[in-house]
């Protein structure tokens, strides 16, 4: 593991290609997967939408050296969502059942989508959550960092980035590109054993490099840059990065 020279919260890690940072991802989830069913008995994995991560899904599904994925054991939960339906092309759930939940051995009850289109989409994930991860501690949650420095659906100067304890809410209005979400909150997110916050490409590298100013400057602020208010109480955050990213 390279530590790369950016200064960011939790641990950096960074591949020189994409296709390997997707390697060593997929080999740290299958480690924290067995580990944790071992100890725990399931594996609560919550899984982001965007571009970046769906190569990352397929090559799970694809790639013969991650089949011994625990898959039976294991629930998939939605990190955010647009309130649009299943089936719409902005769906994040559209996209990791047609990249990754549809291929692998998964048991469907154990699948976790966001009803966002229905108006008590998040009363209904905070109940789901609260039934299947009682004590609100996730294993391991894949997040992405779009060029705003948002994650999840915490947009920069969004109500959302201010929930104090729920594990889901709504996020609408003035800060939240349309259309409107259903997105897991910072008590939840902090709380979780393992994050990894995945980012690829050279067009996230000048966002990186302002997350890196401000956590160097000891000056991050959530409102302004989401990312920095992901800091776990008791859990590990690894970023992982490729070189077009880190720079
Ligand atoms: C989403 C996300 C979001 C995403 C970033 C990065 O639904 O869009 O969950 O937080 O991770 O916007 O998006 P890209 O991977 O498309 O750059």
């Amino acid at each position: 593991m390279n530590s790369g020279s950016l200064q960011l919260t939790g641990l950096v890690h960074v591949s020189p290609t994409a296709d390997q940072l997707y390697d060593d991802l997929a080999g740290l989830l299958v480690t924290s997967a067995m580990s944790a069913i071992e100890k725990r008995g399931a594996f609560h994995l919550a899984l982001s939408g965007g571009s970046t991560p769906e190569p990352f899904y397929h090559r799970l599904v694809i790639d013969p050296r991650y089949r011994a994925m625990p898959w039976p054991d294991i629930h998939v939960w939605i990190v955010d969502e647009r309130r649009v339906p299943h089936d719409d092309e902005q769906s994040n759930y559209r996209m990791i059942r047609e990249s990754l939940v549809d291929h692998v051995p998964i048991r469907r009850r154990c699948v976790h989508p966001i009803h966002a289109a229905s108006p008590d989409a998040a009363d209904r994930y905070n109940g789901e959550l609260q039934e299947h991860v009682a004590d609100g501690r996730l294993d391991f949650v894949l997040l992405g960092m779009g060029a705003d420095a948002h994650t999840a659906s915490l947009f920069p100067g969004s109500p959302a980035l201010r929930e104090q304890s729920r594990w889901a809410t709504v996020n609408e209005g003035e800060g939240v590109t349309p259309p409107d979400r259903v997105t897991m909150t910072y008590p939840l997110l902090n709380r979780a054993r393992e994050l990894a916050v995945l980012v690829t490409g050279a067009s996230k590298r000048d966002t990186l490099r302002r997350v890196d100013e401000h956590v160097r400057a000891g000056a991050a602020d959530a409102e302004q840059l989401p990312i920095t208010g992901i800091d776990p109480d008791d859990g590990e955050l690894t970023w992982f990065l490729d070189a077009d990213a880190a720079g």
